[in-house]
């Protein structure tokens, strides 16, 4: 009798672990919480108490170390329990970037047995992604994760996860939310990318008396939008024949990037213009078939993105776009470095950098900060060739 109900135990534990890379419903919440509803409870009191319990998993286990035939079934279970349940809401798909990061992820998961993530893709929607997290806090997993769609609008939420005890890692972008309701923000210095973008400009830029700039702007509301044009402008400030003309989003799609531009073209002040900024390399690329489309040519007019995507340095190796400013993707096993710290209650940094370049067809161009020297590199085969994205 104990026999079976030790393995009924055992069934019930394996029927709450599940590792997906795809998005999971909100409906499926239910039967995983009643079953798991006590022992997750327990730990978030254990976590509080003691840091080295905090998986707290030893209750459940020690109950079936009592059963000698149950050796074996007591260490799969025991294995299962030290799982480390993930929620990650992702943004979406809209760029090779986005690609790029989602594959970060999946890797780093494959890497690490230990982790149970459940993957949730928000396709660029807030309201999915608030959702997510909060069937993330519904499951009680161990560490919630996100990429935030927007800046603003997640405070509600993030003290949500916060009263069920579950810490909350931002991934890539920020939130407009007090600092105290997550505990670290793992990516890029957005800011930086605009002012490395408006740096070569400045050291690249045509000998006239004006300088007109189309922008092409990412997702209204969402921190690399906000911050890459903060920063692009605060540095082309002491440049008064530099001026942005247009600043239209696309969205950060190829799709968008070209219908927008399509549009500027059109106009008298757009159809002239001498440099595009776009605030990711897949707008930009959308972009430069539109320029070709009225007859224009690209890399002539001067052609600036940010992210350093396979499709742009191979643009730039072709003399068809100028400059991108690298934005990293690839911060799958910094991140679940962190998550994983968090979990075992050890402090982690509140901010998390991506160590990020700027490449171009010349190479050797100033644009760091004035304290830290970055030099532009030339975009080789070999660089395109080793990109992962
Ligand atoms: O948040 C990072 C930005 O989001 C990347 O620059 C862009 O390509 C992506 O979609």
């Amino acid at each position: 009798m104990k026999k079976l109900f030790a393995a009924c135990i055992i069934l019930a534990a394996s029927a709450l672990v599940f590792t997906s890379c795809g998005s999971k419903s909100d409906d499926s919440d239910e039967d995983e919480e009643s079953s798991s509803r006590s022992g997750k409870k327990e730990r978030v009191e254990k976590r509080e108490k003691d840091e080295d319990d905090f998986r707290g998993s030893k209750k459940k286990t020690d109950w079936i170390h009592g059963e000698d035939e149950m050796a074996s079934s007591a260490k799969e279970e025991k294995a299962l329990s030290e799982k480390l349940s993930v929620g990650f809401s992702q943004v979406g798909a809209e760029s090779d970037w986005r690609r790029a990061s989602t594959k970060s992820i999946e890797d780093a998961v494959a890497q690490r047995p230990q982790i149970e993530l459940t993957f949730s893709d928000a396709m660029q929607k807030q309201e999915n992604q608030i959702k997510a997290i909060r069937s993330f806090i519904r499951k009680k997993v161990d560490v919630i994760a996100f990429s935030p769609v927007v800046s603003s609008g997640f405070e509600g939420i993030l003290k949500e996860a916060g009263e069920a005890g579950i810490p909350v890692v931002l991934v890539d972008r920020a939130v407009d939310a007090d600092p105290s309701l997550y505990v670290s923000l793992v990516g890029s210095d957005f800011t930086e990318e605009g002012r490395r973008a408006a740096r070569w400009l400045i050291a690249n830029k045509p000998a006239q008396d004006s300088i007109k700039v189309i922008e092409l702007s990412g997702t209204p509301g969402s921190a690399p939008a906000i911050e890459r044009q903060k920063g692009f402008a605060e540095i082309i400030e002491s440049t008064p024949e530099i001026k942005v003309v247009f600043s239209q989003s696309g969205n950060f799609t190829r799709v968008e990037g070209k219908r927008v531009m399509e549009a500027i073209l059109q106009t008298p002040e757009g159809k002239d213009f001498d440099v595009l900024f776009a605030h990711n390399d897949d707008m930009a690329l959308g972009a430069i078939e539109a320029i070709r489309d009225v007859g224009k040519v690209p890399g002539k007019d001067i052609i600036i993105s940010v992210d350093g995507i396979k499709d742009i340095l191979k643009a730039i190796r072709d003399g068809n776009a100028n400059c991108t400013v690298e934005c990293n993707p690839l911060i799958g096993p910094q991140l679940f470095d962190v998550i994983e710290k968090v979990a075992k209650g050890e402090t982690v940094p509140a901010r998390i950098p991506s160590i990020e370049g700027v490449f171009d067809n010349v190479g050797g161009f100033e644009v760091g900060d004035g304290y830290e020297s970055v030099k532009t590199t030339k975009v080789t085969q070999d660089i395109i060739d080793g990109r992962k994205y």
